[in-house]
C-alpha cells in the first residue's frame, strides 16, 4: 500500500524555483533517508508533506490517496508529524511534556491511554527515573527521545524527521538511531498499517543503518531514489558516486 505519492511537485519563492517536478512513491512501513548537499531542498520537500511550507507552485502530494490540501490541517499534522532538529521542551516534567500530545492526538479511551503511554516510553527508550525531572534539564539526546515519544503518543503513522541527530554527539546519536531502528516497521494503528519514516540526514552511516531506500536530492532535483544497498554499493548516477566518494576525508 502506498503511504505517500508525490506528483510533479514544484516549489518556488519570488519566481525562483527551489524544487523541480519531484515525483516519487513511498510505501507504507518504509524508512526513507533523504540525503544531499546543503540547500538542496530537503527540508522544503519534507515541510511540503504536512503543509509547513507555503511555496508550492505546482503538482500534488497524496497521503493515503487523498490530496494533503484536502485534509483539515490539524488532522494532517497529527498524522504526519514533523520532528525538528531540536525538540522544544516546555515548563514541566518529562511526563507532562510527553503527555502534552494527548491534547492534540487521536482520541484514545482513558483506560487505553496508560497502557499506550507505557508502550511509548519503552519504544522511545525513556527510562522511568527521568519522568519527574523537569524536561528542560534533560540532555539533548533525552529531549530528542521525548520529542519522538510525543509523536508516538499522538499516534502519528508518518514521522518526518529533519536531521534529528544533528545536535547530538556521536554516542548519543547512535543510541537514538538504535531507538529508531526498533521503531522501524512497527504498527502505526490498529488497522494493521505500519509506521513510515522520512528522515533527512547528513550522516550517511545513519542512512545506511536505518533506511530501506535513499532519496538523494540536489539543486531541487532527484538525483537517485533507490534501495539502500544499491545506493551505497552501485550508485546509479555519476553524481551519487561522487557524493559518496566525497564523504571520506
Ligand atoms: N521560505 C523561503 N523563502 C525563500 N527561500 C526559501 C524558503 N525556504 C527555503 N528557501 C530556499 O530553498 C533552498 C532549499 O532550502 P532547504 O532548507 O530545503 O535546503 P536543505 O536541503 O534542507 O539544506 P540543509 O541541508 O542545509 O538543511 C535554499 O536555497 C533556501 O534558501
Ligand atoms: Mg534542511
Amino acid at each position: 500500500m502506498l503511504e505517500l505519492q508525490i506528483k510533479d511537485l514544484c516549489v518556488g519563492y519570488n519566481g525562483k524555483e527551489i524544487l523541480h517536478n519531484i515525483s516519487l512513491d513511498i510505501e507504507n512501513g518504509s524508512f526513507i533517508a533523504i540525503v544531499g548537499p546543503s540547500g538542496a531542498g530537503k527540508s522544503t520537500l519534507l515541510k511540503q508533506i504536512n503543509r509547513l511550507d507555503p511555496g508550492k507552485t505546482g503538482g500534488s502530494i497524496l497521503w493515503r490517496g487523498k490530496d494533503v490540501d484536502d485534509y483539515d490541517v490539524h488532522e494532517l499534522r497529527r498524522n504526519l508529524a514533523y520532528v525538528f532538529q531540536k525538540a522544544v521542551m516546555f515548563n514541566g516534567t518529562t511526563e507532562e511534556n510527553i503527555k502534552l500530545s494527548l491534547k492534540y492526538g487521536h482520541e484514545f479511551k482513558p483506560d487505553e491511554i496508560e497502557a499506550l503511554y507505557q508502550t511509548v516510553l519503552e519504544e522511545a527508550s525513556i527510562s522511568q527515573d527521568i519522568l519527574d525531572t523537569p524536561a528542560q534539564d534533560l540532555s539533548g539526546g533525552q529531549q530528542q527521545r521525548v520529542g519522538i515519544a510525543r509523536v508516538l503518543l499522538m499516534g502519528s503513522p508518518v514521522l518526518l524527521l529533519d536531521e534529528p541527530t544533528a545536535s547530538l554527539d556521536v554516542e548519543t546519536s547512535n543510541k537514538f538511531c538504535q531507538t529508531l531502528k526498533q521503531l522501524k516497521g512497527g504498527p502505526a494503528a490498529k488497522d494493521g498499517k505500519k509506521r513510515t519514516f522520512l528522515m533527512i540526514t547528513h550522516r550517511l552511516e545513519e542512512a545506511k543503518f536505518l533506511a530501506d531506500k535513499i532519496l538523494m536530492i540536489e539543486a531541487g532535483h532527484i538525483v537517485e531514489y533507490t534501495d539502500c544497498e544499491t545506493f551505497f554499493t552501485h550508485p546509479q548516477t555519476q553524481r551519487a558516486a561522487e557524493f559518496l566518494k566525497a564523504q571520506a576525508l
